[in-house]
């Protein structure tokens, strides 16, 4: 599906995709600012304006663009053009942190097996929107987060990283995402750190880092 050489000329160009508040794409943006840590974003996507996670990406002084559904006459045509703004900056990575859009065949066929996604849930359980909603109305005890690359179904790539968070029993899905959240930043800065540093494989379901 892909495979990315350790870069030789770091830092490997990120572009990062957010929808809403932008705590991941926050501490991304501060992780790079550590030249050893081997990745850089240099570019901001958004499916809607007015959101923070731009104004993140403004106060960083760095690029942004943003490509709304309802503006385009459907989603092939959303996608096309959404695919022609992150091209434009040649991405090495991108980067799906809190991205509430299911990118489409163009996109895929540009940058598939370089696409990496966040979900507050321990794929496959709890796929979709509503990841931590679901787990907590399951009853499940731990649920946490996933890294994994994005392939053409929702939240069925493959898996880079998991991390547990348990569940407790007066939770609600606001403090069970809080302290998801906690994880998921730590675990995404990491893995694509190191996926920027040391490159990658994907081979069927297994992502090989050597
Ligand atoms: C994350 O939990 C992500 O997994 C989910 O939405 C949240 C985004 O948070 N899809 P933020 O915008 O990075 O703060």
């Amino acid at each position: 599906m892909g495979a990315f050489p350790p870069s030789t000329s770091p830092p490997a160009r990120l572009v990062v995709l957010v929808s809403g508040s932008g705590t991941n794409l926050q501490a991304l943006l501060d992780a790079a600012e550590d030249p050893a840590y081997g990745a850089a974003v240099v570019a901001v996507g958004a499916d809607r304006p007015g959101i923070t996670g731009l104004e993140r990406a403004e106060r960083a002084g760095v690029p942004t663009f943003v490509r709304r559904v309802q503006d385009f006459a459907d989603r092939v045509e959303w996608d096309r053009s959404l695919t022609g703004a992150v091209a434009e900056h040649r991405p090495d990575l991108v980067v799906s942190a809190g991205f509430m859009k299911i990118v489409g065949k163009e996109f895929l066929a540009r940058f598939g097996g370089r696409v990496v996604n966040t979900h507050p849930a321990l794929l496959p359980s709890f796929p979709g929107a509503h990841g931590v909603r679901d787990a907590l109305a399951y009853g499940a005890k731990v649920t946490g987060c996933t890294v994994h690359f994005v392939d053409d179904g929702v939240d069925t790539g493959p898996i880079i990283a998991q991390h547990v968070v348990d569940i407790h029993e007066d939770d609600t899905e606001e403090a069970l995402h809080e302290r998801i959240k906690t994880v998921e930043r730590e675990a995404l800065v990491h893995v694509v750190g190191r996926l920027a540093r040391e490159g990658y494989r994907i081979e069927g379901r297994r992502v090989l880092v050597p």
